[in-house]
C-alpha cells in the first residue's frame, strides 16, 4: 500500500510516449551554455532576450529577504523597484512577487470572485490557468485570440455575472503570438469588463520604452492590470503587478501567493533595478533582438500575423511528433546549438516544436550557423 510503484508506472508511460523530462545540469554563460558533458553549445533556449542575465552584481547586497513582504522582507530597495516599475508601466502603483508564476496565479485567484466570470485564452500560460483554477469565479476558455468569441459570450451572458475579467498573455510564450489587445479592449469597453494582461515576454522587448506589448499596441491606458516577470528580459528573478493603487493595496492584503511566501531576495531586487534602468536608458539591445527575430523568420519563411509579431524573439518550429522533435533537438545539440524541444503538456498534443529564443547577445554568425544547420536537418528529414 505504501509503495510508490504507481509513480514508476506513470513515468514509464511518459518515457514510452517520448515525454519524460529530466533535469539536466547546464551552465549558461552569456550566449552559450555548457551542457552536462561540458560541451559548449550556442544557447537558443533561454529567455534572456536582452542579454542581461549574466551581469555580475558587485554591490554587497543581502541574498535573502528573511520573511514575507508583510513581515520584514520588504526593504527600501523593494519599495524603489516597485515605484520604478509603476513608472515604467505608467500605473499608479506596483508590487513585487517572488516569481511571475506567483504574480499571475495569485492575482487572478484573488481578484476574480464567486459570481464573476473569467474569459481566458486557450493558450494562456500555466500560471494564469492555475489562477483561474484557484479562483471561485466561473471560467470560459476561449479559442486562441478569438475576440469575436469573447464578444459573443458577453453578448449572451454578461448580465449573469457581477464582474468579468478578460485574461490573456500579451505575447504567447510557446508560439510567439501577440494577443489582439486593441480588439479585446474594445470588447472590454463594450461590456464593462476588466482586462488583465501578462507581459512576461513583452517587458523589456516591445514598446518604445520597453514596457511591453500594451505599450507597443497603444493600449497601456486601457489595460488596468498588467502582470510581469523579472526573470526574462530583465534577466533576474521575481514578478510584479502594476495597476491602480486600490488593486495593488488589495493584493497586498489578500493575495496568498504574495502574503504567504518569502519576499524577493534583495540581491534580485537590486539586479532587476539595474537591468530596468539600463533598458530604459538604451534601446540598442531591444532593437537588436527584434532585428534578429525578423531576420530569422524571414530566412526560415515563417509568417507572423503582423509586423510587431515578426519582432518577437520567440520563434517556434512546429514539427508535430514528440519523438521526431526530440531527435531534431538532439541533432542540433550535436551540431553545437541548444534549441529545446517543447512537448505536451506544455503545448497541445500533435504540436511538439523546437522553440528558438533569441537574445541580443547572439551574433549574426551564430544566427547564420543555426539557420544553415536547421535547413540541412530539415532537408534530410523530408
Ligand atoms: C507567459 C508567462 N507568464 C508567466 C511566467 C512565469 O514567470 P516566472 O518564470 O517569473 O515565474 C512565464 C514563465 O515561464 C511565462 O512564460
Amino acid at each position: 500500500m505504501k509503495s510508490f510503484d504507481y509513480l514508476a508506472d506513470r513515468l514509464d508511460a511518459l518515457a514510452e510516449q517520448h515525454r519524460l523530462r529530466r533535469l539536466v545540469p547546464r551552465n549558461v554563460m552569456g550566449a552559450s551554455l555548457l551542457d552536462a558533458s561540458c560541451d559548449s553549445l550556442i544557447n537558443f533556449g533561454g529567455n534572456d532576450y536582452l542579454g542581461l542575465a549574466a551581469n555580475l552584481t558587485t554591490a554587497e547586497i543581502a541574498t535573502g529577504s528573511t520573511s514575507s513582504a508583510l513581515v520584514c522582507g520588504w526593504t527600501v530597495l523593494h519599495e524603489q523597484l516597485a515605484q520604478r516599475l509603476a513608472v515604467l508601466e505608467s500605473t499608479e502603483a506596483a508590487v513585487l512577487f517572488p516569481s511571475g508564476y506567483a504574480a499571475c496565479s495569485g492575482t487572478i485567484a484573488t481578484l476574480a470572485e464567486p459570481g464573476d466570470l473569467i474569459l481566458s485564452d486557450q493558450l494562456n500560460h500555466a500560471s494564469l490557468i492555475d489562477g483561474c483554477r484557484l479562483s471561485a469565479a466561473e471560467c470560459v476558455v476561449y479559442p486562441h485570440r478569438d475576440f469575436h468569441f469573447v464578444a459573443d459570450v458577453l453578448a449572451k451572458q454578461r448580465e449573469r455575472f457581477h464582474r468579468v475579467w478578460i485574461v490573456t498573455d500579451g505575447v504567447f510564450s510557446m508560439d510567439g503570438h501577440i494577443a489582439p489587445l486593441v480588439e479585446l479592449c474594445d470588447v472590454a469597453d463594450r461590456f464593462e469588463t476588466h482586462m488583465v494582461v501578462d507581459e512576461a515576454h513583452g517587458t523589456g522587448v516591445l514598446g518604445r520604452s520597453g514596457s511591453g506589448v500594451c505599450e507597443a499596441l497603444g493600449v497601456k491606458h486601457r489595460v488596468a492590470i498588467r502582470i510581469g516577470t523579472l526573470s526574462k528580459a530583465v534577466g533576474c528573478q521575481g514578478g510584479f503587478v502594476a495597476g491602480p493603487k486600490l488593486v495593488v493595496d488589495y493584493l497586498i492584503n489578500r493575495c496568498r501567493s504574495l502574503i504567504f511566501s518569502t519576499a524577493l531576495a534583495p540581491a534580485a531586487v537590486m539586479a532587476s533595478m539595474t537591468a530596468i534602468e539600463s533598458f530604459e536608458r538604451e534601446s540598442h539591445r531591444r532593437v537588436r533582438v527584434q532585428r534578429l527575430a525578423r531576420e530569422l523568420r524571414r530566412r526560415l519563411s515563417l509568417r507572423a500575423s503582423c509586423d510587431l509579431e515578426a519582432s518577437v524573439p520567440i520563434v517556434p518550429i512546429v514539427l508535430g511528433d514528440d519523438r521526431h522533435t526530440m531527435e531534431v533537438s538532439a541533432r542540433l545539440a550535436r551540431a553545437g546549438y541548444f534549441v529545446p524541444a517543447i512537448r505536451p503538456p506544455t503545448v497541445p498534443p500533435g504540436t511538439s516544436r523546437l522553440r528558438i529564443s533569441l537574445s541580443a547577445l547572439h551574433t549574426d554568425a551564430m544566427l547564420d550557423g543555426l539557420i544553415d544547420t536547421l535547413s540541412n536537418l530539415m532537408k534530410r528529414s523530408e
